[in-house]
């Protein structure tokens, strides 16, 4: 009886008093636009995507592609995962970290081909503020995944150290989402600049494409924010069986 009304408590204290279920269709909108965008961007506009090429800007164009689909929208629909799907616990968590592991090799990926596209085309690595961030975002995602894996998949941690834990895995896994979404929009900014300095028309159809995929990114990134702090169908309890 008293632990029913502590939860009850602590559900109170968690959403935001708004649904989450409809907050999710935005969120899922919102990314497959994201993914048309940096798609009709780098294959109508920049030539297309290659792994390997004597034409080294298609190595890059891969790295947009596969962080936007990967680190951002995967990782942003591993996040609401929980709010999205009616279905069991046990289900909804396997899910929650399949999406996450394919937003972080996807990650991985599209990171590796920014350093070969620089390594084959004998520019310098890591010399930029986007491409620290980018490190580091890698560096917290991949341990906020084997964190998660080992304390609530397998082998598990005790009752005490997954309660503990929970909130901590939560804020840390949207501080990180949140510092990918800023380094994708970085990595807009670096990227466009790059062109227009190379004579891109400042106000052209592609100038202002590649701005509005940031600010469509963004706003995906907003979206998950919003779901991951709205409340969760009536019947799903966060803290049972963590
Ligand atoms: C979370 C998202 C992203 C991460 C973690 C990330 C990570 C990185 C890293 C680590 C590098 C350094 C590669 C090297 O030094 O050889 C890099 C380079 C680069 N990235 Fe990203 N990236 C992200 C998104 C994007 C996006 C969406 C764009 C848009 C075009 C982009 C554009 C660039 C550019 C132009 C470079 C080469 C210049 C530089 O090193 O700063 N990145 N990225």
């Amino acid at each position: 009886m008293e632990r029913d009304t502590r939860k009850q408590k602590r559900e109170k204290k968690m959403g935001l008093g708004v649904p989450a279920l409809p907050l999710t269709l935005g969120v899922h909108v919102l990314g497959v636009v994201a993914i048309i965008l940096v798609l009709v961007w780098t294959i109508n506009f920049r030539g297309g995507l290659a792994w390997d090429s004597p034409n080294k800007a298609l190595i890059f164009n891969i790295h947009p592609v596969l962080i936007i689909i990967g680190l951002i929208v995967h990782g942003g629909e591993a996040i609401i995962s929980y709010k999205a799907f009616p279905l069991k616990k046990e289900v909804k968590k396997l899910i929650h970290l399949v999406l996450h592991a394919i937003a972080l090799i996807l990650g991985i990926i599209g990171i590796y081909t920014a350093f070969k596209y620089h390594n084959e085309s004998g520019i310098a690595n890591l010399y930029s503020l986007h491409s620290w961030l980018g490190i580091g975002v890698i560096v917290l995602y991949g341990i906020q995944w084997i964190y998660g894996f080992v304390i609530f998949f397998f082998p598990g941690g005790t009752p005490d150290i997954r309660r503990y834990s929970l909130p901590w895995h939560a804020l840390f896994g949207l501080f990180v989402f949140v510092l990918a979404v800023g380094t994708a929009s970085l990595g807009f900014l670096e990227k466009l600049t790059f062109l227009e300095n190379s004579g891109l028309a400042k106000y052209g159809s592609e100038a202002l494409l590649v701005n509005f995929t940031a600010i469509i990114t963004i706003l995906f990134g907003a979206f998950v924010v919003l779901t991951a702090l709205a409340d969760a169908p009536a019947a799903v309890d966060d803290y049972e069986a963590i």
